[in-house]
């Protein structure tokens, strides 16, 4: 096979994981996001404070991440058997360090199923294969158990612990921060050609 028929393989199955598929975020995906957004079940993973914003801020926020305007990172929507379960990006990759960060999310009602893990792989193919991201990164609090899990499982290790970095109900609770380096990505998913 030439290098452009592997090349076209490859590219057809790039945003495919066994259960999900990734896609460009459309507008009516934003309206879900902003719901999930503000859900507690969200919240208190992805914010280090408790808060609420006017809808628009929200929209504004991820019409900015879904232009993917630049070759700093991605965000996309995670579609499984058509319906949209969940929203994941990469962000801040630049030269020299090529040190990107992810972020996941996964509709409350979604979660526990196996999509985040299978959004985790396809989001880590695409920024280890396609963006020559050196290492990912990503903050999550100390509380967030099932995320300390299923980050573990499909590679990233805890490299850190701020102590009460985070509040919330009047106690100070750590963030860990987690990494996969590229090796490390390459020694469980060898090159495919
Ligand atoms: C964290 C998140 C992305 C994981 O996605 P998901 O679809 O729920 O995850 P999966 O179903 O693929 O896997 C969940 C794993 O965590 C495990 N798990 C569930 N609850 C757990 C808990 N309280 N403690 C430890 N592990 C737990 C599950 O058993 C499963 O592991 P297994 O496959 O080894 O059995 C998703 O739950 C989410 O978006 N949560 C809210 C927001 C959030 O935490 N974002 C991350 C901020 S850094």
């Amino acid at each position: 096979m030439s290098d452009y028929q592997k090349l076209r393989q490859w590219a057809a199955g790039l945003f495919e994981g066994e259960r999900v598929s990734l896609r460009a975020i459309e507008d009516q995906d934003i309206e879900t996001f902003c719901d999930w957004w503000d859900d507690p079940e969200i919240t208190l993973f992805n914010e280090g404070t408790i808060v609420r914003r006017p809808r628009e801020v929200n929209r504004e926020m991820f019409r900015q991440w879904a232009a993917n305007k630049d070759d700093s990172g991605f965000a996309y929507a995670a579609e499984a058997a058509g319906q949209l379960v969940g929203q994941v990006s990469v962000y801040s990759i630049k030269a020299p360090a090529m040190i990107g960060k992810l972020g996941i999310v996964v509709g409350p009602q979604f979660q526990d199923r196996g999509y985040g893990t299978d959004i985790l792989e396809v989001a880590l193919r695409i920024a280890f294969t396609e963006y020559a991201c050196r290492k990912l990164e990503l903050l999550v609090f100390s509380y967030s158990d099932r995320g300390i899990h299923t980050y573990e499982k499909v590679g990233f290790q805890v490299e850190g612990r701020r102590r009460g970095n985070v509040f919330h109900a009047g106690t100070w609770y750590d963030d860990v921060s987690m990494g996969i380096t590229a090796e490390e990505y390459f020694a469980r998913h060898p090159r495919p050609f």
